[in-house]
């Protein structure tokens, strides 16, 4: 069974913009795929769906079988979001406090809490930062400590909206290096992003959205050509798909 189903998904908003138009998409356990398209195209709509941020204008989204709406702090411990903007995803007002707010929601005893801060602030280097003001880091510091406040919470699918933009080349590496641990402990991953030279080596499926569709879904050896197609940019010199990675 799917670990996450979404069927004849549509969303339209009050002023008629059509964002998704029936969009349907089975997601199994232990995959990591990589969703692309142009600007506007739909995929932060779609992602916001996942665990219940948007409600459909027609259509369900199912987590194991069960519509997300009938317990939506569950699907919402099961999927993990990491939005494009890190700003809306900072709670606390000290790095720690931000990641541990997560988990001390989940009531786990506090010697649990503070080993997943420590060790989650660790995979993605902001160990050192630990006890500043969240209003002090950089963007992609705030990056980072976005990942982390999810990352922290260990759902089941992660699913990141452009989890690369604002960071540097160190932070990509170190970001990304944690997405790929997280798919090699079984979690399921979802990624959107434009930079498929960055990841697409680890994903095992490509799905391309086109004005709130999704155009194409398959294999990304298979679709990698056909990119341009739809406003994605191919990485230069035609490279294989096995060597889009920025990990060495
Ligand atoms: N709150 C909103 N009200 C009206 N229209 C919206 C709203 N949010 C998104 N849209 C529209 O829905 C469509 C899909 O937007 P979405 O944010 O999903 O695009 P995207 O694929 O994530 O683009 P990008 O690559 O720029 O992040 C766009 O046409 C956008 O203008
Ligand atoms: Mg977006």
């Amino acid at each position: 069974m799917a670990i996450l189903e979404i069927q004849h998904l549509s969303h339209v908003f009050p002023n008629g913009t059509i964002a998704l138009d029936d969009v349907n998409l089975s997601v199994e356990s232990g995959e990591f795929i990589v969703i692309a398209g142009a600007n506007g195209s739909g995929k932060t709509v779609l992602l916001r769906h996942m665990n219940g941020l948007l409600s459909p204008t027609s259509g369900k989204v199912l987590l194991e079988g069960v519509p997300i709406t009938k317990d939506l702090n569950h699907a919402r411990r099961k999927i993990g979001l990491i939005f494009q903007n890190s700003d809306n995803q900072i709670v606390g007002q000290i790095v720690s406090e931000d990641v541990a707010f997560g988990p001390e929601n989940l009531n786990l005893p506090r010697e649990q809490v503070d080993k997943l801060v420590q060790e989650t602030l660790e995979a993605v280097g902001l160990s050192e930062l630990a006890s500043e003001q969240t209003y002090t880091l950089s963007g992609g510091q705030k990056k980072r400590l976005a990942v982390a406040g999810v990352l922290a919470m260990r759902p089941q699918i992660i699913a990141f909206d452009e989890p690369f933009v604002a960071l540097d080349y160190e932070g990509v590496v170190q970001v990304l290096s944690q997405i790929v641990a997280l798919h090699k402990k079984g979690h399921t991953i979802i990624l959107v992003t434009h930079d498929l030279d960055k990841v697409l080596a680890h994903a095992n499926r490509l799905i391309i959205m086109e004005k709130g569709r999704i155009v194409k879904d398959g294999d990304p050896g298979w679709l990698i050509d056909e990119v341009e197609k739809y406003g994605i940019k191919k990485p230069y010199g035609g490279r294989r798909v096995g060597t889009m990675t920025w990990l060495k």
